[in-house]
């Protein structure tokens, strides 16, 4: 294992082009550092994994270390080696860091709403702690990491054909919906170069597209620093359409608001009915006929996810002047959060590289795109 801090790197040689290579007219490449809910433990050193990492992307997000659980655990305890890490090993590699996340209702240690005697936090107090986490992780990093996911899933829906509502988080009910303002006044202030951005998942549902673009646009509209919308694109091979996907790009670039796709995967599994999303708390119970490539993967199938990525990335392609970034959630399917997740216990096959970082069609569709766009 590598010790903390420590990130150099040998270089791999290669004479073909790099995924981010291919796609350097048009946006950023990016992947995940996986790994991080364990705080004691070191990341990976393996040089096959950390060689198609470097090599094939120029972004970079930590998976989970720079989660407010962890970063904050107790309240004025920050920890930072792990995430110290990430923006070294970044900038050794020439990979742009993007800082996630800092105001979540998910993997946020619960002392933070929490005020004595059993009580909730006062509004004062919250906004105080919101600030202090803020400024004292940013400023840590500041000029080191250019992209910020300041708020994270904080729109909920309420069924497909009605709109979509603020989650009634902690944050909001302890705050009022002034935190979402704060978060990002917050973030200007503690490094105003940075770019901050506003990140959810079903972002392909309209209920939920329409409610966030007039949300950051009312934002915008108040003088409240927020620079993009990161769609987190955790999709599968037959949702979202086409013709969605297209509906919320257009959506935000009409606006003038940049996006990034920040956390892509595309899981080959069957889609259990009774889940929609990513809310990080679900939990579905195993069943086998979920997990049908338990022991391999037809290769009609990962033709078929090739096809899907292909599709998916000549849209990405054709409103490239709106997005800043596309960044995949891992970078082999053996890392993937989605064997985990919505049911522990499967096998997926989400991602552009197998189980030992070699290649897969869906990687070889995508990168002969730009060339072939002329
Ligand atoms: C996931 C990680 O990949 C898992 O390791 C962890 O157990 C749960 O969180 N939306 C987000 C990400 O914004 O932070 C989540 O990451 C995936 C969904």
């Amino acid at each position: 294992m590598l010790a903390w801090g420590g990130s150099t790197l040998p270089a791999f040689a290669s004479d073909s082009t790099a995924l981010h290579e291919a796609y350097a007219d048009d946006f950023l490449i990016g992947t995940i550092i996986p790994g991080g809910l364990d705080p004691q433990a070191t990341f990976s050193d393996d040089p096959v994994e950390l060689g198609v990492m470097t090599r094939e992307f120029n972004a970079l997000t930590a998976e989970n270390c720079m989660k407010p659980m962890f970063m904050q655990p107790h309240e004025g305890e920050f920890f930072f080696k792990a995430s110290d890490y990430c923006v070294d090993f970044a900038e050794a590699n020439s990979m742009e860091l993007v800082g996630h996340t800092l105001v979540w209702h998910a993997m946020t240690a619960d002392w933070i709403f929490q005020g004595g005697e059993g009580q909730a936090a006062s509004r004062e107090q919250l906004i105080e702690r919101m600030r202090t986490h803020i400024h004292t992780v940013m400023s840590r990093y500041k000029g080191r990491i250019k992209y910020w996911d300041v708020l994270n899933e904080a729109v909920v829906m309420q069924g497909e054909h009605r709109p979509a509502k603020l989650r009634p988080s902690p944050w909001l009910k302890i705050i009022g919906v002034d935190y979402i303002e704060m978060a990002f006044r917050f973030a200007h202030e503690a490094d105003p170069e940075a770019k901050l951005y506003y990140n959810d998942y079903n972002m392909t549902k309209r209920p939920k597209v329409d409610f966030v673009l007039a949300m950051v646009q009312d934002l915008r509209a108040k003088g409240v620093p927020i620079h993009g919308v990161g769609l987190q694109g955790h999709w599968s091979l037959d949702w979202p359409s086409i013709s969605e996907i297209e509906y919320t790009l257009q959506a935000f670039a009409e606006a003038g608001i940049p996006v990034s796709i920040t956390e892509l995967d595309i899981s080959v599994l069957p889609v259990a009915e009774s889940h929609s999303g990513a809310d990080v708390e679900d939990n579905i119970e195993f069943a086998e006929k979920y997990n049908p490539y338990a022991d391999s993967i037809p290769c009609a199938v990962l033709d078929a996810q090739a096809t899907r990525y292909a599709e998916i990335f000549e849209l990405f392609l054709k409103y490239r002047e709106h997005i800043e970034r596309v960044s995949f959630w891992g970078t082999s399917d053996v890392q993937s959060w989605k064997n985990e997740y919505p049911m522990k216990g499967r096998t997926d096959y989400p991602l552009l590289f197998d189980r030992s970082y070699q290649a897969k069609p869906a990687y070889d569709a995508i990168i002969q795109l730009p060339n072939n766009e002329g």
